[in-house]
Order: structure tokens, then C-alpha cells, then sequence
């Protein structure tokens, strides 16, 4: 199921203690797509290379300390224009605000960025979105543009 986010209602950023939220430059892409596939799926890795290879890159990470440590990850426009995710925290990063934080960098991103709406993609976790993002489900979104595709 998809989910329509609007983009003119956006709660503020809220900045969290200690973590850093940035988009990755050039030299960590091979490292963040690396990272994804190994805590999530290759098909997140997929789709973060296709965030990082547009200009500009639409996919934010969230870091901790220096050397810094992946928390986790969000893009936008990755499998479709206008699509929001996939999104991911680290396990045990998860509960704290960081998926929050990693969803609204994006979406006001999207929102500066001329869109008016995001739609999350295949949600897994509908409850999350509309808390954070008051998302409400697209009707008849299942399995919207993942219908026949490679697993
Ligand atoms: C979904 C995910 C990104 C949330 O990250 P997180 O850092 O734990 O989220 P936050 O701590 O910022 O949570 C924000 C709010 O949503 C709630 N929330 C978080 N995960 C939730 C879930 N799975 N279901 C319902 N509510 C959830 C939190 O309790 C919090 O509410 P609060 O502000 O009232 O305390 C993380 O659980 C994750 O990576 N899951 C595995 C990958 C996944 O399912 N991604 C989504 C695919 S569409």
C-alpha cells in the first residue's frame, strides 16, 4: 500500500542530540549502499544508488560521532518521481527520532524542491508515516508500480 504525504503541513525539523543529518558526498557512496544491503535489503541498495547517482542526490543519512557511524537513511525520487523511501535506522538506533528526523530532512527537501505531495512507497510501517507525516493511505496503491517486479 502506498501512502499520500501533503508537503504544505510539515512539522518543523527537529534537531537531535549528537546526530548529524547530511546528504553523503562521493567518496561514502560506496560504503552507505554497502551499509543498506547489509542491514536492509539489496533492493534498498538499489534504490539508494539511483537516489545518489541524481543531481542534485536526493538521500540523507543520519551519522553519529567522528570517525562518524551510520544510524540510517532516507531518500526521495529513487524508483519514481515524487516517491518518498525507502527509509531505514540501525536496529539499535531505532526509537529514538532518527527515522523522524531522516523522513522530514527528505520531505521538506521534496517540498523545497517544487513538489506539493510525496507518496511513500509499498509502506511497511503505516503507522510510523502517519505519525510523523500525517500520511494517509491511496486507495487501490497495491501493488501500485511494483506490480511483477524481480524479488
Ligand atoms: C520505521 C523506522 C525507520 C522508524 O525509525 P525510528 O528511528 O525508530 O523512528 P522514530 O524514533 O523517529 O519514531 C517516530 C515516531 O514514530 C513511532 N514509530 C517508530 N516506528 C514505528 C513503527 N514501526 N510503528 C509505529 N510507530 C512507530 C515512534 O514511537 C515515534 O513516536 P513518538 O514521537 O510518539 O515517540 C525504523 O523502525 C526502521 O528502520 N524499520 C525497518 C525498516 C522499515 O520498516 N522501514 C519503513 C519501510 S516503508
Amino acid at each position: 500500500m502506498d501512502m499520500l504525504i501533503a508537503l504544505h503541513t510539515l512539522p518543523a525539523l527537529a534537531a537531535q542530540p549528537g546526530v548529524t543529518l547530511r546528504k553523503p558526498i562521493a567518496p561514502e557512496h560506496d560504503l552507505l549502499t554497502s551499509w543498506v544491503a547489509r542491514h536492509f535489503t539489496p533492493g534498498w541498495a538499489s534504490e539508494a544508488r539511483a537516489a545518489l547517482a541524481n543531481r542534485p542526490l536526493t538521500l540523507f543519512i543520519a551519522t553519529h560521532g567522528d570517525p562518524a557511524a551510520l544510524l540510517g537513511f532516507c531518500c526521495y525520487d529513487a524508483t519514481a518521481r515524487g516517491f518518498v523511501g525507502p527509509i531505514g535506522v540501525l536496529d539499535s538506533a531505532r526509537r529514538g527520532g532518527v527515522g523522524a528526523a531522516l523522513l522530514l530532512a527528505c520531505l521538506h527537501d521534496m517540498r523545497a524542491a517544487g513538489y506539493g505531495y510525496a507518496v511513500a512507497g509499498a509502506v511497511g510501517a503505516p503507522d510510523f508515516f502517519a505519525k510523523v507525516a500525517n500520511a494517509t493511505p491511496i486507495p487501490g496503491s497495491d501493488p501500485g508500480i511494483y506490480r511483477g517486479m524481480l524479488r
